[in-house]
């Protein structure tokens, strides 16, 4: 049996990308490895959206060339596909400085990787044309098995692409247009997966609350209408979605915070400043200020709430005033988990060609700073929770023997001891302690906890 060894950058689009690619290798007759020495196909699911993200695909191309020299004289074909948003973004150009490239294949083209491998027998093959048809529809379902292999929680894409043209971001350009998967198509999955074992979905997309992807019943649905629906699908007990727009949190989404209990209290919406002068140079559409009034507004409904951002500092003329308006409101919100990422210029993008691009030492301290905050912020609420019982599914072997590791509500990793449970049970736990990474606590039984 053939070899196919996957590695993915960037998003979790791309994380679920490389399980379909695999899914559908598996129908040509290769088994997944996680040795690339071993590989006979190698495929690098690239992220383009930062400039270090990009050159790290460069520097493994010329690792993965040297190892295909190496298996070539041992008598053993290696081929190299590139597929991801940097594929996308340079096309022929990646042919052009990594000479063992044997195919280039966009985000939306995958699916006929079958038939490029076949056809680059004869010629090096780039493939990112926005195809008509609809990738999902030719990319086959993993065996159950596999899928109970990858876990209780699962990855699922309803929505690809976005319109949004934040003025620093590749994505409407490598994902292209903002299309919405079927209700009745993204219901078939989430059965499948629920007959595999799975407990808790994430729905994913570059833009997921932007959601309207057409219903059963002929109509538009909302995130909010979809939600409502997967919750009622036997098995799953969790909702989780990502990534969000602020501008895109409508009355149906922020009310099925309130009354849909499977939809944990963990939103990610990312916010990218707190000035509004530089959210208007994003093309972000929002201020500071609706940002903050939009999170007491789900607040109202959700107590609970925990929120994780994405930041970026030293965007073009960022000030230090504006830099500072961004801590202010980091501080006013408050915030349980974030990314933050100095500003990187991407050709083709509008903020790439503006004047007052910011110093690199000017960004390293405002990126340091920040995270200093957020850092602060993030261990603040961990050790918040010491004391407190959370609801926690359990997805692999502890770190020591006896030990079990789940998920709290918020996204926490939480290991505590047990021998009488198994993967996918949700269990009772009080947090005892927290430590950088992970909580740790002690299993609640049913009957103790009216004294918890
Ligand atoms: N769709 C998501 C973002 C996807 S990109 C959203 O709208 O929130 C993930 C994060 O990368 C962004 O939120 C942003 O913080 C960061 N990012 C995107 N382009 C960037 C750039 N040119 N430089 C630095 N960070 C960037
Ligand atoms: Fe990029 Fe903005 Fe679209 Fe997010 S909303 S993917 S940051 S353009
Ligand atoms: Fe990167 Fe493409 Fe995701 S640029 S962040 S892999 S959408």
């Amino acid at each position: 049996m053939k070899k196919v060894f996957v590695k993915s950058y960037g998003c979790q689009m791309n994380v679920y990308d490389a399980e379909r690619m695999a899914d559908m290798l598996a129908t040509e007759g290769y088994s997944e490895t996680k040795a690339m020495e071993e590989a006979d196909l190698v495929i690098l699911n690239t992220c383009h959206i930062r400039e270090k993200a990009a050159e790290k695909v460069y520097s493994e191309l010329g690792r993965v060339r040297e190892l295909k020299q190496e298996r070539e004289a041992a008598g053993q074909e290696t081929r190299i596909v590139v597929a991801g948003c940097v594929a996308q973004a340079e096309g022929k150009e990646i042919l052009r400085r990594q000479p063992a490239v044997d195919v280039v294949v966009g985000p939306q083209n995958y699916h006929r990787l079958p038939d490029l491998l076949k056809k680059s027998r004869s010629e090096r093959l780039v493939d990112t044309e926005f195809p008509i048809e609809d990738k999902f529809d030719h990319l086959p379902a993993p065996s159950k098995a596999k899928t109970i292999s990858r876990g209780v929680s699962a990855f699922l894409t309803i929505q690809e692409g976005c319109d949004k043209f934040c003025t620093f971001c590749v994505v409407p350009y490598t994902r292209g247009a903002e299309v919405s998967r079927p209700v009745a198509r993204i219901l078939d999955e989430a059965h499948r997966l629920a007959d595999a074992g799975v407990r808790e979905l994430t729905l994913i997309g570059q833009n997921v609350n932007a959601y309207h992807g057409e219903g059963p019943d002929g109509a538009v649905w909302s995130l909010g209408r979809l939600l409502r629906r997967l919750a009622e699908v036997p098995g799953i007990a969790r909702l989780r979605y990502t990534t969000s727009h602020p501008r895109d949190m409508d009355e149906e989404l922020i009310a099925a915070h309130g009354d849909l209990p499977a939809l944990m209290p963990y939103l990610h919406l990312p916010v990218q400043s707190g000035s509004d002068r530089i959210l208007d140079a994003m093309n972000r559409k929002h201020t500071g200020d609706e940002y903050r009034r939009l999170i007491e507004r789900i607040r109202k409904v959700q107590p609970d709430l925990a929120l994780s951002s994405d930041f970026i500092v030293g965007f073009p003329g960022e000030t230090d005033q504006d830099f500072e308006d961004t801590m202010r409101l980091v501080a006013d919100i408050g915030f349980a988990s974030s990314f933050s990422f100095k500003y990187s210029p991407r050709p083709g993008t509008p903020a790439a060609e503006m004047g007052e691009q910011v110093a690199e030492a000017v960004k390293a301290e405002r990126l340091s700073r920040l995270q200093n905050l957020l850092e602060t912020q993030r261990q603040a609420f961990n050790h918040g929770t010491v004391g407190q019982t959370l609801d926690v599914l359990l997805e692999k072997p502890g770190r020591h023997p006896g030990q079990i590791a789940g998920k709290s509500p918020y996204l926490q990793a939480v290991q505590f001891e047990s021998d009488v449970h198994r993967i996918g049970e949700i269990v009772t736990v009080r947090i005892v302690r927290a430590g950088s990474n992970s909580l740790f606590g002690e299993w609640v039984k049913p009957g103790d906890r009216a004294a918890a």
